[in-house]
């Protein structure tokens, strides 16, 4: 029984639209002078690289970019990365994107620190102290890496993601910009979209924090739902319901874009203290086995999971369906907790999700090693409210099939 929780975040986060032109002031009183930015091409030629260097080099600071960031990047980018913040030095990491390329900065920034390979941090806690300063830029509203303690890797040999978590991978600085998402394209929006709901809904409905196996006191890669990661949950899940589809449908709908910014850094907010749970765990071995992103493959898994908790949650599940706009006042607490799946798979048809893991050309044979590497992530099985065995997980990828 632990009697105690606690919250991280970010150094600092600066949020609104036109904050990236702080940058260098930003960077200046933190007496920061040589920046190793990771980005990948695309937000090259998107103009957004040159949207973090024109403050930089206004303020007289020197940067190298790196611009071999990758969606759901492999192992060997963070080395490939790493080599080259090696040579030049940096006095800090900057990642400029989505979860991607600010996952790979922050692996830069450890490898930096501390040597070694990506492997030897994989896991919960195993970074053995303060890392090079991280800041982060995003240009999706999505993952909340540029507040979480998490970063995720993908292992092309075992064919599964790898992740990385340290409260040393919080960056020092997070700047969102919503602005920056302005011309993210229509299915990155969608993607990286309905991963912020799911962050929300799996903090929300997490194993309460009382309830979590591990001694009191004792350092945890997630708390379990509280109540402050809960008023941040249900910020964000509002805010989702109220603009994830307006921005999927119009990426030029500014109230939109700043709504769904928002919404992601709350969201990264309470899930990196409270929980993610079995919708990530499973997701990890799919995302390694088909080519989906991460989002896509939370957004199929989510309601299925809902159902899966929906026994022991069915109050924080109503409260969901009235969140994402749900009339719930004639029903009971059963009948409203159900609105909430009907929710998400109306926001999820709405913005083009897959609803079905045959669609991505997943075969039943495969199922059973999903089950069972998802089971294998025990920090994700216990922060579920429900705790599962292997052949629940089975079931729950059977009825997504
Ligand atoms: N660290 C965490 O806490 C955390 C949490 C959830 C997910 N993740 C990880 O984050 C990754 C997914 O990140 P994501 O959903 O943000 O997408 P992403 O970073 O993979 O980006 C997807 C594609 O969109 C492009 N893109 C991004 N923003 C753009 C913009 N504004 N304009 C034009 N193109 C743009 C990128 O160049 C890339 O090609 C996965 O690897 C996932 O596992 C990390
Ligand atoms: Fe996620």
């Amino acid at each position: 029984m632990r009697t105690a929780w606690n919250f991280h975040s970010a150094g600092q986060l600066v949020f609104g639209r036109g904050a990236v032109r702080q940058l260098g002031s930003l960077l200046g009183r933190r007496k920061l002078s040589r920046v190793f930015i990771v980005t990948d091409p695309r937000l090259v030629t998107a103009g957004l690289a040159e949207r973090v260097l024109q403050p930089l080099g206004a303020a007289g600071i020197t940067c190298q970019v790196f611009s071999g960031g990758e969606p759901e990047p492999a192992v060997n980018v963070a080395v490939a990365a790493t080599a080259e913040a090696r040579e030049y030095r940096p006095d800090c990491v900057l990642g400029l994107g989505g979860g991607s390329n600010m996952d790979l900065a922050k692996i830069v920034a450890v490898l930096i620190a501390h040597c070694g390979e990506p492997a030897s941090y994989f896991g919960f806690d195993n970074v053995p102290g303060p890392v090079l300063p991280i800041i982060c830029v995003p240009t999706t509203a999505g993952t909340g890496s540029e507040v979480s303690h998490a970063a995720v890797l993908t292992d092309t040999v075992n064919h599964t993601k790898v992740s990385t978590l340290s409260q040393y991978l919080r960056p020092a600085l997070a700047i969102v910009d919503p602005a920056l998402t302005d011309g993210c394209p229509r299915q990155v929006t969608a993607d990286s979209g309905i991963d912020a709901l799911t962050h929300a809904i799996e903090a929300y409905t997490a194993i309460d924090f009382e309830q979590l196996d591990a001694p009191d006191g004792a350092p945890v890669a997630y708390e379990g739902r509280y109540p402050l990661g809960e008023c941040l949950a249900e910020k964000a899940i509002s805010l989702i319901g109220q603009h994830l589809v307006a921005a999927v449908k119009d990426g030029s709908n500014q109230a939109a874009r700043d709504g769904m910014a928002l919404a992601a850094t709350t969201a990264g907010l309470a899930f990196s203290n409270c929980a993610v749970a079995l919708v990530h765990a499973l997701e990890y071995p799919l995302g390694g086995a088909v080519h989906v992103s991460h989002g896509a493959g939370n957004g199929l898994l989510l309601p299925f999971v809902m159902r899966y908790n929906l026994p022991v949650r069915k109050a924080a599940l109503a409260r969901i369906a009235a969140l994402l706009g749900e009339s719930i006042a004639d029903l009971n607490e059963n009948e409203a907790a159900e609105k909430s799946i009907a929710a998400v798979e109306r926001i999820r048809a709405a913005i083009g999700i897959p609803q079905r893991l045959r669609d991505l050309g997943v075969k039943r044979e495969q199922l059973p090693s999903f089950a069972e590497k998802a089971f294998a992530i025990k920090r994700l099985m216990g922060t579920n409210p429900r705790q599962p065995r292997q052949a629940d997980l089975l079931q729950i990828l059977e009825a997504a099939f």
